[in-house]
């Protein structure tokens, strides 16, 4: 029998079952036309509320989004996070990289990858020709900042996932490129070893999408640098072997 994607996760013990609660006292008042409510009588959202946020997301220009984004309280990040970060580059880029989600100086900034791992993303774009925010946007898996900068837990990533994927609808990019292990896992929804997806064309929604490994990883593990340079290489050649697109983005 087929089962649903949380069964699997739960399965792999991947599914923590955070349940949501009310923004932390402190926390900014939200838009009530930027911030669908998840609220529900008893404190947890209905499965409805949850369908009606995400489509209402979906419905979302840039601008909407960008707005939304910034008055987010759907998880707990809320509490630790000192600004969301929404992404940066291009809107109409042909070339999407996804990373985890902002660490400190990301958080304290608003920008993805601004830190050390960010000066070696811009090394690795330089290295095949492309630029920040010239045919390139940076996203992160989350928006606001995980505490420690653990990986995010997945019930965050879902909170978050409607933003990300109506960002790359109005975008419309040709070729994704997740950086490392949590994005790869969520834009694909199954987990894998990072090992076993590299070198590889999958697909995000018809998106092509190609897996490499993270550059905070890399900076940690420089012989793993070869590696990402056969991965960039590979996206390259994908990237050419496109077809162009069809029409202007929405
Ligand atoms: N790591 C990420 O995954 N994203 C950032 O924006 C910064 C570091």
């Amino acid at each position: 029998m087929k089962r649903t994607r949380v069964e699997v996760l739960e399965a792999l013990g991947l599914w923590p079952r955070w349940r949501l609660r009310a923004p932390a006292a402190s926390a900014e008042p939200v838009s009530a036309s930027a911030e669908p409510s998840l609220a529900s009588t008893r404190g947890e959202p209905a499965a409805d509320a949850v369908d009606a946020r995400a489509a209402e997301i979906a419905r979302m220009d840039w601008t909407q989004l960008e707005q939304s984004v910034a008055g987010c309280s759907a998880c707990p990040l809320i509490e630790r996070r000192n600004q969301t970060v929404f992404g940066v580059g291009d809107r109409n880029a042909e070339w999407l990289f996804v990373g985890e989600g902002p660490g400190a100086e990301e958080d304290a900034r608003g920008e993805p990858f601004v830190g050390q791992a960010g000066k070696l993303l811009d090394n690795m774009l330089a290295a095949i020709g492309l630029k920040r925010g010239q045919n390139v946007y940076i996203a992160n898996i989350v928006k606001c900042r995980p505490p420690g900068n653990r990986t995010p837990q997945l019930s965050e990533a879902q909170q978050c996932e409607p933003y990300l994927r109506r960002q790359i609808e109005l975008m419309r990019p040709r070729l994704l490129v997740a950086l490392g292990k949590t994005a790869a896992v969520n834009l694909l929804g199954r987990d894998a070893a990072i090992a076993s997806l590299r070198g590889k064309v999958h697909e995000y929604r018809g998106i092509p999408l190609i897996v490499t490994y993270h550059p905070a990883y890399l900076l940690r593990s420089l012989p793993e640098k070869a590696k990402a340079w056969e991965d960039l290489c590979f996206a390259v050649a994908t990237f050419q072997g496109l077809p162009s697109r069809v029409s202007a983005p929405t």
